[in-house]
């Protein structure tokens, strides 16, 4: 009898030595194909030296300056001033810098609440957030995300979280419902819970507009539109998480701008470094910033940052990854090779042991189930997700797996080679795991 393949079996870990372009290299030589981008991040490779020279010349002029006491260094202002620009789903006032995801949405909790205090609304302070939505891992971001391991063992969430429907189409429609009619029922949920708990407790809603590490789920059709149109009903703020999204990732240089969403605040990381160096930002509307700045004599200032706020080096080198995505035009270029990716591994979708591959531009989850179906999992001792990843990183090539879940993020400049790689060294992983669930499925009989 085979042993089953034990997921989460502990092993030594894969120790990466060194990067370039698509590829990272362990400290025995293996090279991988990184189609996690690291962790969702690397949009522009491993070895983009323009960004390296970038951070060098930085570090030689002015290595370090705050951004408290009316003081700041300028590449801040500069990267401000950028994303304000680059940002175009709607206009936005003012950008307010941090080191990470997590510490951007723990910042917008703390911005809203600020904001409502300085209109005189001390009650409406809820956030509600979706099930299956990562937002990070400090208190606040943990609460914010609808994953139930991060809270178990860390007594979260902190109460003012209230969690709608994660807008997973294949997992939750209803027999014969339509997408669209799908969105309708999620968007009167929402609106039932606000009706619940009262609309002036509420104070903004948070969203990723693809869900990116609880499974990469693209919402279903006309999904953001009727929920927007019941936030502004209730006078309910937009947090659009764009930290996997931003950037180029769907195919668009924002989710919001793929999905139409006018959102209040914006969330921003990874790859407005390409991961280089921590930095994180959160664009703020007019209309809140105002009434910051305007406030802020009354009530007391916003004093709220962090020592590395606006680092000059993370600045100066996020300066130079949005130049580089203009000057390369990252949208054409992912909206070119997307097809190529997205229609490659969707042609796996007939595979008897996948439930469903979805995804946009360059991000996409393949879930395996049994008969096809979102309620009929493998066991979970067969390890089947974490066999298809084993086999993947055998044949060099790094994926992210989650239970039955695969995930696949590679960097934005991957080629048109690499993906014909990508997809066939896939492939080969799904052969293999075809014959294994065989295998483990005769044993049963
Ligand atoms: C959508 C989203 N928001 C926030 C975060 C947290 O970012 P960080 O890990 O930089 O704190 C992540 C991280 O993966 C993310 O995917």
């Amino acid at each position: 009898m085979l042993a089953p393949f034990t997921p989460g079996k502990k092993t030594n870990p894969v120790i990466i030595d060194k990067s370039e372009g698509s590829y990272v290299y362990d400290i025995n030589g293996k090279k991988y194909l990184d189609a996690l981008a690291g962790l969702w991040c690397t949009s522009l490779g491993g070895s983009e030296s323009r960004l390296i020279e970038a951070a060098t010349a930085q570090l030689k002029k002015l290595p370090f300056y705050h951004s408290f006491f009316n003081r700041t260094a300028e590449p801040s202002l500069v990267l401000a001033k950028d994303l304000i620009e680059i940002f175009t789903a709607r206009k936005m006032g003012k950008a307010f810098f941090v080191n990470s995801g997590s510490e951007a949405n723990d910042s917008v909790v703390k911005i809203v609440w600020y904001y409502n205090n300085a209109l005189g609304r001390p009650n409406k302070k809820k956030f509600i957030a979706r099930e299956k939505s990562y937002h990070g891992t400090t208190m606040t971001a943990a609460s914010l995300s609808g994953l139930p391991t991060l809270h178990q063992q860390f007594d979260l969430p902190l109460p003012f979280v209230l969690y709608t429907d994660c807008p997973h189409y294949w997992r939750y429609h209803l027999p014969g419902e339509t997408e669209e009619e799908y969105s309708t029922r999620l968007a009167n949920n929402l609106e039932e819970l606000i009706l619940k708990e009262g609309p002036d407790t509420i104070a903004a809603f948070i969203a990723e507009p693809v869900i990116g590490a609880g499974g990469v789920i693209p919402p279903p059709s006309t999904y953001f539109e009727k929920i927007q149109a019941v936030l502004n009903k209730y006078d309910i703020l937009f947090v659009a998480d764009e930290v996997i999204c931003g950037f180029g990732r769907l195919g668009t240089m924002f989710g919001c701008d793929k999905y139409n969403i006018k959102p209040d605040l914006v969330s921003l990381a990874k790859a407005l470094s390409s991961g280089y160096l921590p930095i994180g930002a959160v664009l703020v509307s007019p209309e809140i910033t105002e009434v910051i700045d305007s406030q802020s004599n009354e009530i007391g200032s916003f004093s709220h940052g962090f020592t590395y706020s606006g680092h000059p080096v993370s600045c100066a080198l996020a300066i130079e990854t949005l130049k580089i995505y203009k000057e390369i035009n990252i949208v054409d270029k992912v909206s070119k090779i997307s097809p190529k990716f997205q229609d490659g591994l969707k042609a796996f979708s007939d595979s008897p042991i996948i439930g469903e591959i979805r995804g946009t531009g360059l991000i996409l989850g393949l879930e395996f189930a049994k008969n096809k179906s979102p309620n009929d999992p493998f066991p979970r001792e067969w390890g089947v997700g974490a066999y298809f990843a084993a086999h993947c990183d055998k044949n060099g090539l790094i994926v992210r797996s989650a239970g039955d879940l695969i995930m696949l993020c590679p960097p934005l400049i991957i080629s048109s080679e690499e993906v014909d790689e990508l997809i066939s060294i896939c492939g080969e992983a799904l052969k293999a795991t075809e014959e294994r669930v065989q295998e483990l499925k005769s044993q049963l009989n």
